[in-house]
């Protein structure tokens, strides 16, 4: 198989994450006794695009510490997590076992994953991703082609993520970077933000607690911005069919905006700012020939 384009890349946004990740973690309280409890990290958008996923076999990509992964699980599916971060998977197991809750994880590039997942023709009836993942992606083609070569016929692609149209504005809403980002890398010098603590309770489902204070992440990371065209044509190419797509005038609990207006744990813009598409939601399914 191919490299994917820029590894190099890839892993200095591992360094951040890693980074990152601690931090993450340490303003959410007892989270294995939230999720042993019952407690559930997933979103009503998710949940509704990826339906009764009881004995499905689902990967989730970019899983981060596993917390959604886990809640998936919680629904009765055999799930498999896949992250890039060794401190996200590493925490990731230890809430696996912590908790009880039975999942795989795997720490890989994504790309690396879903070449060698095609090399031992693994198969899986739904591949999830969300909130911060397809910004990270050097590859959309590659990207859809692997989903598409894990996927059953009739397994689907449900993916929730930030809209390309809100990650043209920085905190103070003014329009700073590009809708059309043609595959090229953003540098953040600052790295992946504490942004846990910049959204607060909202993020914290098992409970917010101070942890690590004016987080500093000495790691560079960069993202994509890919625009909607690109990533829907990247998921028809690999031959997979667009079954829904939502768009959402919110964030799930990121406060990526100054005076946002909280609603339960949803953000919306300051009612000042004209309503635009803050999230998006995709289903896209391989066809099924013995089903057409
Ligand atoms: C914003 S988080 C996604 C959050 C996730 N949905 C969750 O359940 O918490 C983005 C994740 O993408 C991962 N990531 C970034 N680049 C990656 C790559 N090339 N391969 C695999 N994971 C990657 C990061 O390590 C990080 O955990």
């Amino acid at each position: 198989m191919s490299e994917p384009m820029n590894r190099d890349v890839h892993e200095a946004n591992r360094r951040s994450w890693n980074a990152a990740t601690a931090a993450h973690n340490s303003h959410k309280r007892d989270q294995a006794d939230f999720l042993r409890r019952g407690g559930s990290t997933l979103f009503p958008e998710e949940l509704g695009l990826l339906g009764n996923i009881a004995g499905r076999r689902l990967v989730h990509l970019q899983c981060n510490a596993g917390q959604d992964t886990l809640s998936l699980a919680r629904l009765g599916a055999t799930v498999t997590g896949v992250d890039i971060s060794d401190e996200a998977i590493e925490f990731a197991r230890k809430l696996s076992a912590d908790t009880g809750i039975p999942a795989t994880f795997h720490r890989a590039d994504v790309y690396d994953w879903l070449d060698a997942a095609r090399q031992r023709r693994e198969q899986f009836d739904i591949v999830f991703c969300s909130y911060g993942c397809v910004c990270w992606l050097s590859d959309l083609d590659r990207w859809a082609a692997g989903i598409s070569a894990v996927l059953v016929p009739g397994g689907r692609i449900v993916a929730v993520d930030f809209h390309p149209v809100a990650l043209m504005f920085d905190e103070h809403l003014n329009l700073a970077f590009p809708y059309f980002g043609k595959g090229e890398p953003l540098q953040w010098g600052e790295g992946v933000s504490d942004y846990v603590a910049a959204s607060g309770p909202a993020m914290t489902p098992s409970g917010y607690q101070e942890g690590v204070q004016s987080f500093k992440n000495p790691h560079a990371a960069y993202e994509f911005q890919w625009h909607l065209g690109a990533i829907l044509t990247a998921l028809l190419r690999s031959g997979l069919r667009i079954d829904q797509f939502c768009e959402y005038p919110f964030f799930n609990a990121a406060k990526l905006y100054n005076d946002m207006r909280e609603e339960g744990r949803r953000m919306y813009p300051p009612d000042r700012v004209p309503s635009f598409p803050l999230m998006f939601g995709v289903v896209a399914a391989k066809p099924d020939s013995n089903k057409a």
